[in-house]
């Protein structure tokens, strides 16, 4: 029988060069200017189901962009893993900040991936990652190794929130049916330090808008004796932490879960560095909620933080205005227990409450999402755990992550089942950011890892 190891080698270059067709489409679900490219992108994700081994692939439009189901069921009787992944991607903007284009996929060597990484938009996140499962499927029928049943689900909305997926689970129960779920969406510490990821935060994203004056004032004419809406957001986003970075918000961390001191203890255990860490950012020291360490900060405790704001003139040069509207767009990272519509709703009476007479608040909620945490003790973490020992040749370890998908709470509510958070990537890899990357070296040891997975997997749950 022939090992992952030898397969991948033999089609190595073919594996690259398949995702590279993948990656030149861009599929940017949060502009509709891209429909066309992304209902290509799902076409291809189609085909590509087809050749590596699903014997039925459809396409199930949505009212926004379609979903890809495929599956490969052998035996009703054995196990069933379902694959999630997604296929859209985030806007490449700003696009004079790229090395390289983003949709024309480049490979170049890092001090991190010494054997090249693609650079492009969705390398890592998710394109790069979802494919690592299709050509995973291709190895092990193509040598007559695919120990159990598999499905795939591969959405085109998770960057904007994957709206229409909720609807498409609760009507196909029977259909997406499974003894677990798998996705690769997530990271790990290093390529030396393999990790799984055991959590996600919820997430609540909010849009406010600030209105003063009914129009834009001359600056000189009427500037301090009428409410300027930006000053008043800014002061009002302002007082939302208080000296420690705590939140401010009444009741925001009611339900937070706080870990014990031997989890905290546990935690602690992986590596970390500061130095590293603030030299690979460029910033003279790490910032944060008082009383909690930096990886502490970035998965179970909550956060707040504007990720745009706007308002009054930006243009070149000055021009002296009050402007009559300010805006912001604010994300609320959760923990665990956090109900996300129960947050938005604090947030949205609360910031009503602080805006001061002179001016009228609108609070927008845009998506939102509940957090998620696998147990360590169960079959499909288990089961990754010998996979990732088997091809890295150590025991991964157990992190919580700061990144939300909020669809996976919804699947263990609809489907009954735990996902299991199977990351390849690095933080290092710059996903939403300009020049996005994904190590080939990491590319190829999913490939090698995830068959490894459904063996384990079946050969537990027998
Ligand atoms: N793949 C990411 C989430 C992620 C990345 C989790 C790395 C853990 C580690 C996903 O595509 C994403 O970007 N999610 C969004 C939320 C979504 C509702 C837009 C996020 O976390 O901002
Ligand atoms: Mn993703
Ligand atoms: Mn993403």
């Amino acid at each position: 029988m022939k090992s992952a190891k030898s397969y991948i080698a033999e089609n190595k270059q073919r594996f690259i060069d398949e995702l590279i067709e993948l990656l030149k489409i861009p599929s940017i679900s949060a502009d509709s200017a891209y429909k066309s490219d992304v209902i290509k992108t799902a076409q291809l994700v189609k085909s590509s189901l087809e050749k590596a081994g699903c014997t039925t692939v459809e396409i199930c439009d949505t009212p926004g962009n379609p979903i890809v189901y495929g599956e490969r069921i052998i035996d009703p009787k054995l196990p069933t893993i379902l694959v999630y992944g997604h296929y859209d991607v985030q806007p490449p903007d700003p696009l004079n900040l790229w090395d390289s284009p983003p949709f024309e996929p480049i490979i170049k060597k890092t001090e991190l991936h010494p054997d090249g990484a693609l650079y492009a938009r969705g390398s890592c996140d998710d394109k790069g990652q979802m494919y690592m499962h299709v050509k995973a499927l291709e190895y092990m029928t193509a040598t007559g190794q695919l120990p159990c049943n598999v499905k795939f689900m591969i959405e085109g909305e998770e960057e904007v929130g994957s709206k229409n997926l909720g609807g498409f689970v609760q009507q196909n129960h029977e259909k997406l049916a499974n003894n677990v779920i798998l996705i690769s969406d997530t990271g790990m510490i290093a390529n030396d330090i393999p990790s799984i990821t055991t959590g996600l935060r919820g997430l609540s994203y909010v849009e406010v808008e600030v209105t003063g004056p009914n129009r834009d004032l001359h600056s000189g004419l009427y500037g301090g004796a009428v409410a300027n809406p930006i000053n008043v957001m800014t002061k009002m986003i302002a007082s939302l932490h208080d000296e420690n970075n705590h939140i401010t918000i009444p009741g925001f961390y009611d339900d937070v879960e706080e870990l014990s001191l031997e989890e905290r203890a546990k935690m602690a255990e992986a590596p970390f560095s500061k130095e590293a860490y603030c030299k690979a950012l460029d910033i003279a020291d790490v910032y944060g909620e008082k009383g909690y360490t930096t990886n502490e900060r970035n998965s179970i405790r909550p956060t707040l933080d504007v990720n745009g704001i706007w308002g009054g003139y930006t243009g070149e040069g000055a021009k002296t205005v009050i402007a009559s509207k300010a805006y912001a767009k604010i994300s609320m990272r959760l923990v665990p227990h956090q109900d996300w519509v129960k947050i938005t709703d604090l947030f949205k009476n609360h910031f009503e409450s602080i805006a001061p007479k002179g001016v009228t608040v609108k609070v927008t909620p845009h998506h939102g999402g509940q957090g998620y945490v696998t147990p360590i003790d169960n079959i499909g973490y288990r089961a990754a755990e010998k996979a990732y020992e088997s091809t890295f040749g150590k025991t991964p370890i157990p992190q919580r992550s700061g990144g939300s998908i909020p669809i996976v709470a919804l699947f263990e509510q609809e489907l009954k089942s735990k996902t299991i958070l199977m990351g390849f990537g690095l933080d290092s890899d710059a996903i939403h950011s300009p020049n996005e990357h994904f190590g080939i070296w990491n590319y190829l040891k999913g490939i090698e890892t995830i068959p490894q997975f459904f063996h384990y997997f079946t050969e537990m749950t027998k």
